[in-house]
């Protein structure tokens, strides 16, 4: 069979941040897509620019940065929005796609939209023309396609194909679809539309996971003629997530005897810190069982399974941990490592970062050496994106001092400090009790910021190995009205760190009001 090359559309930053609590700064994303560029994906979806200025800008900034890979926007199939995305694109030039959507089921039809077939047909054709204006590729979604009258989606995709667009996405929207008969709907519509076997215009899937079968689903859609799989890392996304690009790449390269002559271009051994990053930058936590890039994904506890590993890895080892990533340790940094030390290790690491942020690292990167021996990339790791997850800071921690016990009451004296009138720093005292150290410590902090946040979720990780650890802290704050805002924080101190990440959240809770207010005092 000849050689396929299957596209790989990342969506982590646009469907991807979309899930509830996992929304990224304008640095967090730009962190995210240089990870994704020298993971060599083909497309970054980097945003939904019309959306609000903060998805614009990221758009634009990351349009503007990123080399490599092409760089989509989404779209809805209205003018304005088609307008957003291809002013935030413009810098990324003949690598700019906008992504067109529009939903084609009966369901979306009558009860969403309120429009009969052939209004949506004329929507489509419009949104990909205008499209077109802007950039030479261009994708179309018929939202909730897998539960869309196979005829009529034919009508839509032979239309848009006419219209301008290189790619039709078939989005498996709520995860509805179940693999033969998802692989079956491709090879009709690639049977039925002659653009897609000219290769004119291509086929993409964009599966959910409601079903646990979105990895299933898309591995069965190349097989009946899909060129594009749109997925995410850690296959985070809306409700139970996306499809999850290191499980589709893996499986196309492990079982490339079943899958042969398809290929992708991802460079495999930056999928575990990808994964890494995004964990951190999402704030969603990877669970330890999570195929390729789960803690315990190459564990081997049973004794049978180490002897057999011992004698030749492949009886119990499918892929190489190598190969996706894991094992890649270098020596630590301790307390006497210098400024060049620091800023070469984190150029190492990828990260880009001015002077003037190498400058703060490092006087943080001096306390944590101060409490602990060794300094590892891990450690140094939830310090960036600790520092890069900071917003304007409204509040921030000036002291802290904790009593507790088996027989005492928690109670957590606080000091915080915020910009005052005239550049004038103000200092704000309380103290409160709690159920425990972590709980008086958050109260204190609710008693003078007045934010009156209600934790929703909190975890704890040690980023490192030995009782020294830096702790990492990401917490869940609800602020009523939706707003459920993720904050981090590390710190080898487990309170201290926890501190952090409730002013962290409460400081973007800050930052995003501030903002909104912005938005709906103008015309
Ligand atoms: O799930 C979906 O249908 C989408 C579209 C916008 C492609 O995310
Ligand atoms: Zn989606």
């Amino acid at each position: 069979m000849k050689n396929q090359r299957i596209l790989i559309f990342d969506t982590t930053l646009r469907d991807g941040e979309q899930c509830p609590g996992a929304s990224m700064n304008l640095r967090q994303k730009l962190e995210v897509a240089r990870q994704l560029a020298r993971l060599k994906v083909d497309v970054i979806e980097a945003g939904f620019p019309v959306i609000s200025e903060g998805d614009f800008a990221a758009v634009n900034a990351i349009a503007k940065e990123i080399k490599g890979p092409m760089i989509a926007g989404l779209a809805r199939c209205t003018p304005k929005d088609i307008d957003a995305a291809g002013a935030a694109l413009k810098p990324a030039g003949k690598r700019a796609r906008i992504h067109v959507f529009l939903a084609t089921s009966k369901i979306h039809r009558e009860f969403k939209l309120g429009k009969a077939q052939d209004e949506i047909l004329r929507l489509a054709v419009e949104g990909v023309t205008r499209a077109r204006g802007y950039v030479e590729n261009v994708e179309f979604s018929p939202e909730d396609a897998s539960r869309t009258e196979p005829e009529f989606l034919i009508e839509v995709c032979k239309a848009v194909v006419k219209a301008g667009a290189t790619t039709v996405n078939i989005p498996d929207t709520v995860g509805w679809a179940v693999p033969d008969q998802f692989a079956a709907l491709i090879a009709q519509l690639h049977a039925a539309v002659p653009e897609f076997q000219s290769g004119q215009a291509i086929i993409s899937v964009h599966c959910h996971n409601d079903l646990g079968l979105a990895v299933a689903n898309s591995l069965a859609a190349i097989r009946a003629g899909a060129r594009q799989v749109e997925c995410t890392i850690n296959g985070i996304g809306e409700r139970a997530g996306n499809a999850s690009l290191e499980e589709i790449v893996m499986a196309l390269k492990t079982r490339a005897d079943f899958f042969a002559g398809y290929t992708v271009g991802v460079n495999t051994r930056e999928i575990v810190k990808t994964s890494r990053l995004v964990a951190r930058m999402s704030g969603l936590m990877v669970q330890r069982n999570k195929a390729i890039v789960g803690e315990n994904a190459f564990a081997h506890s049973a004794g049978i399974h180490q002897d057999g590993i011992l004698k030749k890895r492949e009886t119990y080892e499918i892929m190489d941990p190598m190969e996706v990533g894991w094992g890649q340790t270098e020596l630590p940094l301790t307390k006497h490592s210098g400024r060049a030390a620091v800023s070469a290790r984190l150029k190492h690491l990828g990260f880009k970062m001015s002077d003037a942020d190498i400058n703060s690292l490092f006087q943080r990167f001096k306390e944590i050496g101060d409490r602990k021996k060794f300094v590892y990339d891990e450690d140094l790791i939830a310090l960036v994106e600790g520092h890069i997850a900071e917003v304007p800071e409204t509040w921030s921690l000036e002291y802290l001092h904790v009593t507790t016990g088996n027989a005492t009451m928690p109670t957590a004296t606080v000091r915080l400090r915020k910009p005052g009138a005239k550049g004038k720093v103000e200092q704000f005292q309380d103290a409160a009790i709690g159920d425990g150290p972590v709980d008086a410590a958050l109260k204190a902090i609710d008693r003078i910021t007045k934010t009156g946040g209600t934790l929703m979720d909190y975890n704890l990780r040690a980023v490192s190995q030995g009782k020294d650890a830096v702790g990492e802290v990401t917490v869940k704050v609800d602020f009523g009205d939706k707003k459920v805002i993720t904050g981090k924080g590390a710190s080898t101190d487990i309170i201290e760190a926890s501190a952090r990440a409730y002013l962290n959240a409460v400081n973007r809770f800050l930052c995003q009001d501030s903002h909104r207010q912005r938005e709906s005092s103008q015309p």
